[in-house]
């Protein structure tokens, strides 16, 4: 049987301040949600958070961007909108850029990672939620999982693997994609997915003579980028991923093994700073300290039929306390940098911050080198 697992997330308010989404919030997507799957929409659900960010995890037989799977969660963040205001929670709705639903979300604000594949004898998945950051922060773990021998060894052992995986890779500022195949276009690959504010990681796909067929995607990433879709600066980009794993696939620890290794990302504070990931479990996704640093959460299910068997909240493990405390040393020595690069962004990152303003109030006072 085909089965789809959607991710759909937003931010539609959270306490205090960016800090985290409350429980009244996940408590009303979680009743829309609940009679979705008893009319038949949704096979099943989960409603997860990633610090200010309510995650729906779905799964149905309804296939990618379908109207009503898209309807059900759209409805979910209204009547959690709804409760954020009742509750004067901040950012109430932020996420929300219209106010009628048009048959899917995508440009409508919320990010979306999709997956519509044949489930295998037994079908482990991680579901990937971040907070703080934009699609571009799943470049490097992504790549590591699928085409990096140092981090996953089935690529060598397994002969499943043998073909590598193929990268179908987005221009976020020119709406353009290609296709890439790893092992033998690795450089190019890397030449592209290196710019991680211009070139994101979609989906990967198998390469030949894989036990999954090369024309299923084995993973997916949110590449919604909010500003693009508002055509200013609001609210935050926050992906989520999906990855399958095992039997052909990276195994989970694999999967999870990028993670160990706190990359620096984009998206801290403002999202205008940059700072390590840190990996931790759903309930400690609190970003605090200059409002992070950046989190990522990892829950890992088994699918029955489209059943979610889980979570398993895999990063509450002990084994990623190293990557934590690494996490918090470089957040010292970045923050130690205050208002310059590369802690904050380089220009063209802060064109849709406050920085506009401040060149405009300076316009008039910026005189000729030229003698
Ligand atoms: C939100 C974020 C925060 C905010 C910051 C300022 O995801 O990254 O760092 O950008 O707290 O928020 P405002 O402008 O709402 O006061
Ligand atoms: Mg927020
Ligand atoms: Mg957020």
């Amino acid at each position: 049987m085909k089965t789809t697992l959607s991710i759909i997330k937003a931010d539609v308010g959270s306490y205090c301040g960016h800090q985290l989404c409350h429980a009244n919030l996940i408590k009303a997507a979680d009743a829309v949600l609940k009679e979705a799957k008893a009319s038949g929409t949704l096979i099943d659900y989960y409603v997860a958070h990633c610090g200010d960010d309510l995650d729906l995890i779905m799964t149905h037989d309804k296939g990618e961007g379908n109207e009503k799977v898209h309807k059900a969660a759209w409805d979910a963040f209204m009547d959690a909108t709804a409760e954020a205001k009742k509750l004067k929670l901040y950012g109430a709705g932020q996420d929300i850029l219209s106010d009628a639903f048009s048959g899917n979300v995508k440009g409508m604000g919320p990010g979306c990672a999709e997956m519509e594949f044949e489930e295998r004898k037994s079908e482990p998945v991680v579901c990937f939620l971040m907070d703080k950051t934009d699609p571009g922060a799943f470049n490097f773990p992504v790549y590591r999982m699928f085409a990096d021998p140092f981090n996953t060894a089935g690529l060598v052992i397994d002969p499943n693997m043998r073909n590598g995986f193929r990268f179908e890779v987005y221009d976020i500022k020119e709406h353009k994609r290609v296709f890439l195949n790893t092992p033998s276009e690795l450089y190019e690959l890397l030449a592209l997915i290196g710019s991680t504010s211009r070139y994101v990681i979609k989906r990967v796909y198998p390469g030949a003579d894989n036990k999954v067929p090369e024309t299923e995607a084995v993973a997916a990433v949110s590449t919604d980028k909010l500003y693009e879709i508002a055509g200013d600066y609001v609210g935050k980009d926050d992906p989520v991923a999906i990855a399958r794993g095992q039997s052909g696939l990276p195994s989970i620890g694999e999967l999870v093994e990028p993670y160990a290794f706190p990359h620096l990302v984009s998206g801290w504070m403002r999202g205008s700073h940059v700072g390590p990931i840190y990996p931790c479990s759903m309930d400690n996704s609190i970003p605090t300290r200059f409002d992070g640093p950046t989190r990522i959460v990892a829950l890992g299910f088994q699918l029955a039929e489209g059943k979610l068997v889980g979570p398993n909240d895999i990063f509450a493990d002990g084994a990623y306390d190293r990557a934590r405390s690494k996490a918090l040393k470089v957040a010292d020595y970045m923050r130690r940098h205050g208002p310059f690069q590369p802690h904050r962004l380089p220009p063209t990152d802060m064109e849709y911050t406050s920085m506009p303003k401040v060149m405009e109030k300076l316009k008039g006072r910026f005189e000729s080198l030229k003698e």
